[in-house]
């Protein structure tokens, strides 16, 4: 099968980019990284990327000012120009309308450090923590237009162990983070995902939750 072009976008750091690029170097792994594109000039995933030879671009959301959908249409572009079959989200931090998530609808990934529903939106680590959660995680799911919601393609949990600080907790859910996203990528570009009443069929299986993993 001819390998998906896949587009990782990011904002920061780009730690599940890496994941992502240092997966798709197997020849058996069913996607390439084709572009890396940021929002940021000054990420730093941008220099990694570069440093791989796989080709990067910059679509700076500044000049768009509030004009969320010129950007979205110069992301468009970057995006047509590679020929992108998969878009994923790794730390990419502009919200989304529905017109760009309808570009990419089932085609598009996102993921979030926490086992979502648990834990939508910012500090998720900090707030699993003053919750007194005692399992947390990550979640790599399909992007619709209300944020971190869609259907779950895989989670990985670790356990809240008794005097974590917010940084160790982070750290840990990383870890999980850079297998879940790899493995969430490739059962994408293999075909193997189907959304269906809301959830993924993952291989002929309805997995209300996606494939579990767990760094317990
Ligand atoms: C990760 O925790 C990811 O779950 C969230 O943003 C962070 C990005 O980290 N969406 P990195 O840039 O991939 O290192």
């Amino acid at each position: 099968m001819a390998r998906k072009r896949a587009a990782v976008l990011i904002s920061g750091r780009g730690s599940n980019m890496v994941a992502l690029i240092e997966a798709a170097k197997a020849a058996d792994y069913p996607a390439e990284i084709a572009v890396v594109i940021s929002n940021d000039p000054q990420a730093k995933g941008l220099e990694y990327a570069q440093a791989q030879r796989i080709p990067t671009a910059v679509v700076d959301h500044k000049p768009f000012g509030k004009n969320r959908e010129a950007f979205e249409r110069a992301l468009q572009a970057e995006l047509e120009k590679q020929n992108i079959e998969i878009v994923a989200l790794a730390g990419f931090m502009r919200l989304l309308t529905s017109w760009f998530v309808s570009q990419w609808d089932g085609r598009m990934i996102n993921i979030h450090p926490a086992l979502l529903p648990a834990f939508k939106g910012l500090d998720t680590h900090a707030r699993a923590l003053a919750e007194g959660a005692t399992v947390h995680g990550a979640t790599v799911h399909f992007v619709v237009p209300e944020m971190d919601s869609g259907p779950i393609i895989a989670q990985g949990s670790v356990p809240v162990l008794q005097g974590y600080t917010e940084a160790a907790l982070a750290a840990r859910v990383l870890k999980i983070e850079h297998r879940i996203y790899p493995l969430s990528l490739k059962l994408v570009a293999e075909d193997r995902v189907r959304i269906a009443g809301g959830i993924c069929i993952i291989d002929g299986v309805a997995q209300p939750k996606g494939v579990q993993i767990s760094d317990a």
